[in-house]
């Protein structure tokens, strides 16, 4: 049976077009800052997003542990969601590598308020460390791929500019952010002092992030990079699907938010567990506990179906919309799980 592939948007393969571009792409030691393809790159990445400056990285883990590296000293408080990438899954690098404390604040779907940050920065008492960043993350992966609004981030960068700190928005699905609420992506990381956004996921190149910001910021954290080993030579082998994906890849990722929409209502509609309200782009939440099981034990039942996706939490599962799943895809999950398995869905 054919494998249908929903346990991520990071399992997206590029296409031929992707790939032969790399056959063409300029190279030259990008340490060197020779690599004209690179360059180009950052130079686009950075105007897409209406900063100064962009730097390539291995990962997106990568561009936010240098965002965090740049914005604060040894021992400063970072405040952030409680379910956030980077505190979450990123092997806790703010504080092996960074030296960082984390000070999390309970988000709705993700967003937290001005007043969230407020009540939670430390102040300038002796005592306490010093508040110097604030990280939000748009679209939020825990909280389902919600979306920061405009007036949200508005709301928190009031709060970060009276406080003195400064804001990094992991923006990972960035441009899943500016599809979903028709917003310009340079107007929704106005605010930002730097941007995270990664080339693979749903832009479906194989490797790379960006990090961008202000020139200033971007070239300590270029130092930064080449410290923790990220300086790479001939990567324009990486820039140029990377390039091919910001030009050819955003506006697709409409189709993704769709068919995550009518898988969403497929779900609810054969007894699986949907706040559609969190359906706001590409991630789809599924409580399974009214199939009378735990997410473990539906997530192997799938597999045997040919349906593959990752255990959420005890009680619900996870399917991502990503490019390479089509419309015949999600009706297909949706016929195998309703009809070619014996799973005691209310029917
Ligand atoms: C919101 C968010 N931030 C950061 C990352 C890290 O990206 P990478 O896997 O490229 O390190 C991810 C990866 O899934 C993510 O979802």
């Amino acid at each position: 049976m054919r494998a249908i592939d929903l346990r991520s948007d990071t399992f997206t393969k590029p296409n031929r077009a992707m790939l032969e571009c790399i056959l063409d792409a300029e190279l030259g030691d990008d340490v060197e800052r020779e690599d004209p393809t690179v360059i180009e790159l950052e130079e686009t990445a950075s105007r897409m997003l209406g900063k100064e400056a962009g730097l390539l990285t291995t990962s997106g883990t990568q561009a936010n542990l240098l965002a965090l590296m740049v914005h604060c000293g040894h021992g400063d408080e970072v405040i952030l969601e409680k379910e956030a990438h980077i505190y979450y899954y990123e092997v806790g690098g703010m504080a092996s590598v960074a030296g960082l404390m984390p000070k999390l604040v309970q988000g709705t779907r993700g967003v937290f308020t001005g007043d969230q940050v407020r009540a939670a920065h430390w102040g300038e008492d002796l005592h306490y460390p010093h508040g110097s960043l604030v990280a939000i993350e748009n679209t939020h992966n825990r909280a389902g791929g919600c979306c920061w609004s405009l007036e949200q981030v508005a709301d928190a960068a009031d709060a970060i500019q009276e406080l003195g700190m400064r804001l990094h928005v992991d923006g990972a699905r960035i441009f899943n952010a500016s599809l979903a609420q028709s917003c310009p992506v340079d107007r929704l990381v106005r605010e930002a002092d730097t941007v995270m956004f990664c080339l693979s996921k749903g832009l479906a190149a194989p490797v790379g992030s960006m990090l961008v910001g202000d020139t200033e910021t971007i070239e300590r954290a270029r130092k930064i990079r080449k410290m923790i080993g990220g300086g790479m030579r001939q990567a324009g082998v990486i820039a140029a699907p990377g390039l091919y994906a910001l030009r050819n890849m955003v506006d697709r990722l409409q189709e993704d938010h769709d068919n995550a929409r009518v898988l969403a209502e497929g779900l609810r509609s054969i007894g699986f567990g949907v706040d559609m309200s969190t359906v706001q782009t590409n991630i789809v939440i599924a409580d399974v506990s009214p199939l009378g099981m735990d997410a473990d034990t539906f997530v192997l039942q799938a597999e045997n179906i040919g349906i593959r996706i990752f255990a959420f939490s005890p009680t619900a599962v996870r399917f991502v919309t990503h490019y390479g799943i089509g419309p015949d895809d999600v009706s297909e999950v949706l016929e195998r799980l309703t009809g070619h398995y014996p799973l005691p869905i209310p029917r």
